[in-house]
């Protein structure tokens, strides 16, 4: 199973949710048939590491954002994932836009899977610290009720 998280900058709150995702796969052991990547749907950041500010506040809850790095959107991106899951309804919008004719991926907004339909993670990139709390938060909710997602699908497919 692959599970793409996308953003607009890849900065913030994407590889936060790469970050978060991965290290509860590791908990409850299906890192290894899970695996989890993020993208931004723009270009500006493409090679930077993420957001000091998004790396600080996911430390201190025990995830390291450190060797991410940040990459675009790519056409691939849409065979390669089982799930392209977007943080807000400009992301979304995004993807539906580039989504190929017949793709069978799951696209649609990361929230919905913590019981938050139509909920965004909101781009802290302008706020202050408070967003990126914000952001773990919702992010952590989300990735909970993704896994669970993911258990039922890996249990019917074995
Ligand atoms: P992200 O946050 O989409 O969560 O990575 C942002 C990062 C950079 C910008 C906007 C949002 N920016 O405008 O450069």
């Amino acid at each position: 199973m692959h599970v793409l998280l996308v953003c607009l900058g890849n900065i913030c709150r994407s590889p936060t949710a790469e970050a978060i995702l991965r290290h509860k796969l590791e908990q409850v052991g299906l890192a290894e048939r899970v695996q989890v990547d993020s993208c931004g749907t723009g270009d500006w950041h493409v090679g930077a590491p993420p957001d000091e500010r998004a790396t600080a506040a996911a430390l201190r809850r025990g995830y390291r954002l450190d060797a991410l790095r940040a990459r675009q959107l790519a056409e691939q991106d849409f065979t390669r994932f089982d799930y392209l899951l977007a943080m807000d309804e400009d992301n979304l919008r995004v993807l539906e836009a580039r989504r190929p004719p017949g793709c069978r991926a799951h696209v649609g907004l990361f929230l919905d899977f913590a019981g938050l339909e139509d909920t965004p993670v909101p781009d802290p990139y302008y706020g202050g610290d408070r967003g990126f709390e914000e952001v773990l938060d919702l992010v952590e909710a989300g990735a909970d009720g993704l896994i669970e997602v993911l258990k039922r699908r890996l249990g019917e497919a074995r």
